[in-house]
């Protein structure tokens, strides 16, 4: 039975993780009116993983005879500036989830929750791939500049994202 403590503390991260998703579809609407489909299709890809993302956490609590809180989503931003600082408000997003994912690891530490925290692992290690993969992007859409060709192979290269395999977001991955 999972402790009150972290059955409210995984609900807020709920809460987060469906936020993100949230805010990375405002990024990818913002995409598809500046005519960057590409990066468009990419932010659609990230929204989805981190709509997985909630419902291991929502599969977790049930799992574990927790109630699973709905929360509200609070509205994210509407408008953006340029590509780079769209990335980068995501890369600022992705680090201020991976902060409160090692709060509830520390959390699961404290309170000796092990499945908790065998359960975090994989989002330990999937906040490491997710901060690298935004960093890049930052930084290769730094190296592009004012290059308008240039932006458009970037925008063409982002937009070969795939979703993962089907299978991959389970509470077993
Ligand atoms: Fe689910 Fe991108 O953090």
């Amino acid at each position: 039975m999972i402790s009150p403590r972290m059955q409210d503390a995984l609900n807020e991260q709920v809460r987060n993780e469906f936020y993100s998703s949230f805010a990375y579809l405002s990024m990818s609407a913002h995409f598809e009116h500046r005519n960057l489909p590409g990066f468009a299709a990419w932010m659609r890809v990230q929204a989805g993983e981190e709509y997985v993302h909630a419902m291991k956490i929502f599969d977790h609590i049930l799992d574990r005879g927790g109630i699973v809180k709905m929360p509200a989503i609070a509205q994210p931003p509407v408008q953006f500036e340029t590509p780079v600082t769209v990335f980068e408000q995501a890369l600022l997003q992705e680090r201020a989830v991976t902060k409160s994912i090692h709060d509830l690891y520390a959390l699961a530490m404290e309170t000796k929750d092990y499945p908790a925290r065998v359960f975090l692992d994989w989002f330990v290690n999937e906040q490491v791939e997710e901060e690298k993969t935004a960093e890049l992007v930052v930084e290769q859409l730094k190296m592009v500049g004012d290059d308008r060709p240039a932006l458009l192979v970037l925008d063409r290269e982002l937009g070969q994202r795939k979703p993962e395999a089907a299978g991959a977001g389970s509470a077993e991955t």
